[in-house]
């Protein structure tokens, strides 16, 4: 067995495994944030991922895929349904997004994500050289940093929270709130997205188990009677700003922009949503907000189009097919209401695309709206800005997102105020272009400065620096 110095643990690996229904196999990009955010960094420090491959009860040997040593970890059908979809994605999910759905407690869930967690943590010792470098990703392995540290103390490790860490009246709903909060204190450092989430962990942690915080610093006793020092701090992920811009810049790309338009029958103003259909997305609240509009006839479907890319997410847990019932049955009832033969109110699209056919939407949308209830960033809406080198285009972005705290001249809103959405909508769509380029530049300026080269380097400095107290001054 090779050793790294370098390993990255996540639920997910940067890669799916694809089965067609001929019988033909093949390794394809997954979905989501996390895997835009790492692939660069990763690639970059030789290292190994350790994650699934996206399929049940499959074994695989390691590889290598563009340069980055992937260690698949197998999950079993009833793994995924009781670590994967239950305890992940229907219990931590809507607790830590501010239980916008219910979340179900089930001591089975429970029991699987505790055996998971340790496989993962198990591949990851295997793979990490001594005093190497561990980053565990994400919700699915909070686990993961306390048993790595048990079992291999020489290791370096850190932990990055993708989404939010919800408020103590929430948190401490959950039947297991001590033992996470133990598995994440194994780690040197404890990354969040905003400010907030650091000082809801670092509060969880004081009222559950009594331990000292100074700042971001939390003493953590160790056996001997002494403290070892955890940092938990706030590294607002970004994404590959230039890469996006490049995209965007390609002739063929551009063109394609226009086609879409052409394909759209040229309205007035392109207004677009890119989400994965996901309850937390605010999918719903725009649609309303939309729909309220064109009834009112503060908007006609020949002054504006919503193109909607909903991509599929999560398909067997119960909440998300309910969420693609309603989503589908309001675009319907939309479109039957207020299409005509020439102009299409929404054009709902249930796929995932590649990237260069997202960046021709970005290019071609006047307006892009991010809605979501809750996001711990929402990478989305820093693409969209990524993508305008031409200086236009105005951003509609839920304040509950994290990118909200970093984007401020976007036009913020709160997509439970259905009124003040609407407004918010027609707003966009009638700024002058004078006022549209002085906030796009003031945004551009924003995610050029922090992208995701920045983000990982200030983490990874953060845990290997001048030691974890050290880097615990933000
Ligand atoms: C979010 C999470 C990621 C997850 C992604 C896609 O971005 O933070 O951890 O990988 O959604 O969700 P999925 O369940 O398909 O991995």
């Amino acid at each position: 067995d090779q050793a790294y110095d370098m390993v990255v643990v996540s639920n997910r690996l940067p890669v799916d495994y694809r089965e067609a229904e001929d019988g033909s196999t093949e390794w394809r990009s997954s979905p989501g944030g996390l895997v835009t955010a790492l692939e660069p960094i990763m690639r970059a420090a030789d290292g190994a991922w350790v994650g699934w491959a996206g399929v049940a009860d499959r074994e695989f040997d390691p590889f290598e895929r563009d340069g980055i040593s992937i260690i698949p970890v197998p999950l079993s059908a009833a793994e995924i349904e009781d670590y994967y979809e239950g305890f992940s994605n229907d219990t931590l999910w809507p607790l830590y997004h501010d239980v916008i759905a219910p979340p179900s407690f089930h001591r089975e869930w429970w029991e699987a994500y505790v055996r998971v967690n340790r496989r993962f943590a198990e591949a990851a010792a295997r793979a990490a050289a001594e005093g190497a470098v561990v980053w565990v990703q994400d919700y699915q392995l909070q686990l993961v940093p306390k048993m790595l540290r048990e079992s291999r103390p020489d290791l370096v490790i850190g932990f990055f929270n993708h989404i939010p860490f919800p408020a103590y009246g929430i948190y401490s709903q959950l039947p297991w709130r001590s033992q996470v909060i133990q598995g994440l204190l194994g780690a040197d450092v404890i990354g969040f997205q905003r400010a907030a989430d650091a000082g809801n962990f670092t509060r969880a942690v004081r009222r559950l188990h009594g331990y000292t915080t100074r700042g971001s610093v939390i003493e953590v006793p160790d056996e001997d009677g002494g403290v070892r020092h955890v940092v938990a701090r706030h590294f607002p992920i970004s994404i590959d700003a230039a890469g996006f811009e490049e995209l965007a810049r390609r002739p063929e790309v551009q063109e394609r922009a226009r086609q879409i338009r052409e394909e759209l029958g040229n309205p007035r103003t392109i207004m677009l949503g890119v989400d994965r259909l996901d309850y937390t997305k605010g999918i719903r609240h725009r649609l309303k907000a939309f729909g309220e509009l064109l009834r009112d006839g503060r908007i006609s479907v020949e002054d504006a189009t919503l193109v909607q890319v909903a991509s599929p997410s999560r398909e067997r847990v119960e909440t998300y097919r309910q969420l693609r019932d309603e989503i589908e049955l309001t675009v319907g009832r939309l479109n039957g209401d207020h299409s005509t033969l020439g102009h299409q109110a929404i054009a709902y699209l249930h796929h995932g695309y590649p990237r260069e056919e997202m960046v021709a939407l970005y290019l071609a949308a006047d307006v892009m709206l991010v809605t979501a209830l809750r996001d711990g960033m929402n990478l989305v809406a820093k693409e969209y800005v990524a993508c305008r080198f031409d200086g236009d285009g105005v951003l509609v972005l839920s304040e509950f997102t994290g990118a909200s705290d970093e984007l401020r001249q976007a036009v913020l809103v709160n997509p439970h105020d259905i009124e003040g959405l609407k407004d918010a909508m027609v707003e966009a769509v009638a700024m002058p272009k004078k006022e549209r380029t002085r906030r796009m530049r003031a945004l551009r300026k924003r995610v050029r400065d922090n992208d995701v080269a920045n983000w990982s380097a200030t983490f990874l400095k953060a845990l290997t620096g001048s030691g974890a107290v050290a880097a615990g001054i933000p």
